[in-house]
């Protein structure tokens, strides 16, 4: 007889816990789920967002997820969340469309390679990977030169995020619209700056009468060979602030010795943006990881979901949105 059970914790805003199961007091699956916060304009609404599901290898193909996830939207439905989503793999993300989630789509992988040669080199072995970096760096070069003159702000890279986030939370989510986490102060602090999982770099940028321009979380490591670094989070008060911040980033990590940094978003205008600032995003036919988002409306409130929330490009989703790095 299987039991399933939650298990509650988490980030100071939201209810968050994980859906156990058990088989004769044997731990054999676990479904985390956040609920939180939401927005999208003057909308709030609240969501569950389920992360890393695992189920013991000898428990599998017995319907142990199917049910965690089903437990899973129950108690976010008991909670009065508006949907459950979720960032699936190749291996979760059938079992998700059979249990009825939508498939949103795909969100956008954004690359600025810092070292492109010797990425080329250590990669040369895999021509497609060559052929993108090379293309991907010439590309970014031919566009960041035109942007070197495109201003300056004073960035620092601190652990202070007092003041920043709350002020630049609004122009951000106006800039770069969609239903979004609401990214307040405990929650960078819980995501970014208390994680037990990792050290993260936190920038922030002011004008020159020292008002918050810009803040952004960056995350390091080494993967298949490659120093690399990604784009967590950014939050600007205009659009102008966007390119300085990255570029004051970009040196910091170049120093460091990062070869390539990476961003993944939903929002087409966060694309447009990195864009501007020398990344290239990875066309849909380059058979790289795919990064998924699927999501699940609940019934009793379908008349509260806005149409556009049914599509990728509706939402704004970064890497932080997501629990791997
Ligand atoms: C993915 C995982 C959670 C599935 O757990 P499970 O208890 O075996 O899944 P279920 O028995 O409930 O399967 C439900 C449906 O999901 C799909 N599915 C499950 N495992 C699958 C696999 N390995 N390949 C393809 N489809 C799979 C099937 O459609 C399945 O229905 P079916 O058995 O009637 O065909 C489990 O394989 C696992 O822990 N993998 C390692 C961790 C992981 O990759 N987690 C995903 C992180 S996002």
């Amino acid at each position: 007889m299987n039991a399933y059970n939650w298990w509650s914790f988490g980030c100071p805003e939201s209810t968050s816990g994980f859906m156990v199961a058990e088989v004769e007091d044997q731990l054999v699956g676990v479904q985390p789920m956040e609920i939180m916060s939401y927005k999208d304009g003057s909308r709030n609404t609240k969501g569950g967002l389920l992360t890393g599901v695992a189920v013991h290898p000898d428990y599998r193909r017995r319907g142990i997820f199917s049910d965690l996830v089903r437990a899973c939207e129950q108690e976010a439905w008991r909670q009065n969340a508006a949907f459950v989503t979720t960032m699936p793999n190749e291996r979760s993300r059938p079992g998700f469309l059979k249990m009825g989630y939508i498939d949103l789509g795909c969100r956008q992988l954004l690359l600025r390679p810092l070292a492109p040669r010797a990425i080329a080199k250590k990669k040369l072995s895999i021509p497609l990977i060559a052929s993108l970096i090379g293309f991907s760096a010439a590309f970014a070069q031919g566009i960041v030169k035109p942007l070197s003159h495109d201003g300056d702000l004073p960035v620092t890279e601190t652990s202070d995020l007092e003041g920043m986030v709350a002020q630049l939370e609004e122009s951000t989510a106006s800039l770069f619209p969609g239903l979004r986490v609401r990214r307040t102060p405990s929650w960078w602090r819980w995501r970014y700056l208390q994680s037990p999982a990792r050290d993260y770099s936190i920038f922030t940028a002011t004008t020159k009468k020292g008002q918050p321009a810009g803040l952004a979380a960056v995350a390091t490591e080494t993967r298949d060979g490659l120093s690399t670094a990604y784009l967590m989070d950014i939050a600007v008060n205009a659009l102008e602030s966007l390119p300085p911040l990255v570029r004051k980033i970009l040196e910091v990590l170049s120093q460091r010795g990062v070869e390539l940094f990476c961003a993944v978003t939903s929002s087409d205008a966060m694309s447009r943006a990195l864009r501007r600032t020398g990344f290239w995003q990875v066309p849909t036919w380059v058979p790289v990881k795919r990064f998924y988002t699927v999501a699940k409306f609940n019934p009793a409130v379908e008349t509260q979901i806005a149409p556009q929330w049914r599509k990728m490009s509706g939402w704004y989703q970064m890497l932080g949105d997501w629990d791997n790095v």
